[in-house]
């Protein structure tokens, strides 16, 4: 579902992905954990293009969206083609970002009617469909400001849902929330892991990792130094940094 090789990615003299390679099959989960700065942010707003990468190869669904040959710089699909292909992917993000104007059901919709050109009585079933999935049909006609921390994200997820996307980017989706909000949240992505969407979630969340990954990358200094199934990551870290940022976690 994802393959990117080899990415490189610098902001001025700060290398922030030095040479970082993964692979991501239909309906995996994968938790990307790792200490503050190591780059897995950018790692994922890389994978769908909200950051150029300097070098590297980045294929989504068989589509190649950047290609490097021979160390050279990276050369991007034709703008077209990089919207249909990062389409494919819906992401959500730590602070929400829902648009404060528009209602919820006006969230969902906005992007399908939009970017897609779908119409409007198409798009407003599947919109009341996921938030009935995520437990908020009945804010359908409320706007953001008038919801809870955890109701927004919940929103925010079925937005990115609504252009129904093979694979789910999620950083940090809890990280912002009261602790007593972060259950709903968890709960969206566990269904969403059940129901076998392709998932790539940054978290500070370990329980949800051991829980619901199927693989842990673990990444250091702009590098992923363990990329491998989450029991055993959990079990047994190899890497000393691992260690420490499991000691420190749990
Ligand atoms: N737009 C930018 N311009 C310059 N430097 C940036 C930019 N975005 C990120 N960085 C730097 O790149 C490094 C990696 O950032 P990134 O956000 O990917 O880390 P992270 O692993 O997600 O950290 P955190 O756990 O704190 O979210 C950091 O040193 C950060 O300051
Ligand atoms: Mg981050």
């Amino acid at each position: 579902m994802i393959c990117a090789t080899d990415l490189h990615k610098r902001f001025g003299s700060l290398q922030v992905l030095g040479g970082v390679s993964l692979s991501v099959a239909p309906g995996e989960v994968i938790a990307v954990i790792g200490p503050s700065g190591s780059g897995k942010s950018t790692l994922l707003r890389c994978l769908n293009h909200l950051e150029h990468i300097d070098r590297g190869t980045i294929q989504i669904g068989g589509d190649t969206l950047a290609q490097s040959h021979g160390g050279a710089a990276a050369h991007y699909a034709p703008p077209r083609e990089a919207r249909r292909i990062c389409q494919r992917m819906g992401m959500v993000f730590q602070h929400f970002n829902l648009f404060p104007h528009l209602t919820v059901l006006e969230n969902l919709i906005e992007a399908p009617l939009t970017v897609k050109g779908l119409k409007r009585e198409q798009v407003v079933p599947v919109a009341e469909g996921l938030l009935r999935k995520v437990g908020l049909i009945d804010k359908r006609d409320n706007y953001p400001a008038r919801l809870s921390g955890g109701q927004k994200q919940r929103v925010a997820i079925a937005r990115a849902l609504a252009m129904q996307p093979d694979i789910m980017l999620f950083d940090e989706p809890t990280s912002a929330l009261d602790p007593e909000l972060t259950g709903e949240v968890l709960r969206t992505m566990r269904e969403l892991a059940q129901e076998r969407m392709t998932m790539l979630v940054v978290t500070h969340e370990m329980a949800f990792a051991r829980e619901v990954a199927h693989r842990v990358i673990f990444m250091a200094d702009a590098q992923i130094v363990e990329d491998r199934p989450a029991r055993d990551f959990f079990a047994d870290p190899h890497h000393p940094r691992a260690r420490a940022f499991l000691e420190h976690m749990l």
